[in-house]
């Protein structure tokens, strides 16, 4: 399936306008003890790793992941309020926790500093859910792991409550990005996609905690959504629930898809030119890597990561052979560029390597 950006903005009705309580509600007992070894197993969390919990909302999933894995885990959120409220709780009694307010789509960390990386029910939040991919990458050490909770958006309409509010799951699932277009945008960052896998929660339902959260979400963020229709979506609500009893469930099919940062193997060492190493790419592989976050600062410089290079130490200052065709294509300050380069040369504090 094709990603085509939603029509109604994203960010319009994030989770970020919900109170801080409803919101909060998603770190439930039970839904703690459902989900946090299902993403501790996905991300292959150890006991020391280093976690990034991109789009951490109040805290939940980040506080049990470092008590569960004694990890030290960094949760970002681009709310104030929600990052405050996680800052009041207490710590976690094993691993450590760290709060900072941020973008997703900018993240406020250093280049490789993490070992482990989430992005749980994030990306259909996002102007440039793509951006907050390759910043997964930037933020991962080579061999580190991205892990994608998403919902596909074929099975939104199945959920409770869109299933009774069409149109509630006409928008949802039109945020919803393809599980093609995640996997796609992981490749592009230069991640190798390592797993898909399809969860279902089958949460038990209560009627009068289903009825109370659809009118908060309704009230607070799916304001286009017409009073008539959540009275029906109400009433449609009450029916199910009345027609299934103690078996009134939700499947809630969830996926996770896991990535790797893996060095790349695409170069070789070539001839040693007045004591620096020179390298090339290997015949047959792909010609040469894909350029991203081009920042020009002069007509023959720039400053700019490739994929695949992570290996090659922290960002260098690239001098690009063609670069004048790269600034005429590159917006006027720092931002996204994709193209394809023909020849390249790197240097860096450590040597310099030329590419062609
Ligand atoms: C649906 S909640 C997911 C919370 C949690 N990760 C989970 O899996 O339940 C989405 C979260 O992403 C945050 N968010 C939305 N846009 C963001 C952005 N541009 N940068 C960082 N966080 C963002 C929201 O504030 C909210 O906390």
């Amino acid at each position: 399936m094709r990603y085509v950006r939603p029509m109604r903005d994203p960010v319009a009705f994030s989770s970020a306008q919900l109170p801080i309580e409803h919101f909060d509600e998603r770190f439930s007992q039970d839904n703690l003890a459902f989900w946090v070894p299902l993403l501790i197993e996905c991300a292959q969390i150890q006991p020391g790793h280093r976690v990034l919990d991109v789009g951490c909302g109040t805290g939940g999933f980040a506080r049990a992941i470092a008590k569960t894995a004694s990890a030290a885990v960094t949760g970002v959120d681009y709310s104030e309020r929600f990052i405050a409220f996680a800052r009041e709780l207490p710590a976690p009694q094993q691993g450590t926790v760290e709060w900072k307010v941020g973008s997703a789509e900018a993240q406020p960390v250093e280049d490789n500093s993490f070992d482990r990386v989430l992005l749980s029910l994030v990306l259909h939040q996002l102007q440039h859910p793509e951006l907050a991919v390759a910043e997964a990458f930037r933020a991962l050490n080579a061999g580190g792991k991205v892990v994608v909770r998403t919902i596909a958006p074929e099975d939104v309409a199945n959920r409770v409550p869109e299933r009774f509010v069409p149109a509630m799951a006409a928008a949802d699932a039109e945020r919803m990005p393809p599980l093609d277009a995640i996997e796609r945008w992981l490749q592009e960052a230069g991640f190798t996609v390592t797993g898909r896998r399809r969860v279902l929660h089958n949460k038990k339902l209560r009627l009068a905690d289903e009825e109370r959260q659809l009118l908060i979400e309704a009230h607070s963020r799916y304001t286009f959504v017409s009073a008539a229709e959540v009275d029906s979506g109400l009433r449609l609500m009450r029916k199910d629930a009345k027609a299934n009893g103690a078996d009134w469930v939700d499947p809630r099919p969830t996926y996770f898809i896991a990535a790797s940062k893996t060095a790349s193997t695409d170069l070789e060492a070539g001839p040693s030119y007045q004591g620096i190493q020179h390298h090339r790419w290997r015949p047959g592989n792909s010609p040469l890597p894909l350029c991203h976050r081009v920042v020009p600062h002069s007509r023959t410089h720039c400053h700019c990561r490739l994929k695949d290079l992570s290996y090659l130490g922290d960002e260098c200052s690239y001098i690009l052979a063609n670069l004048h065709q790269l600034i005429s294509q590159s917006p006027a300050g720092p931002g996204v560029l994709t193209a394809r380069l023909t020849r390249v040369a790197i240097s860096s504090g450590a040597g310099r390597w030329d590419f062609s």
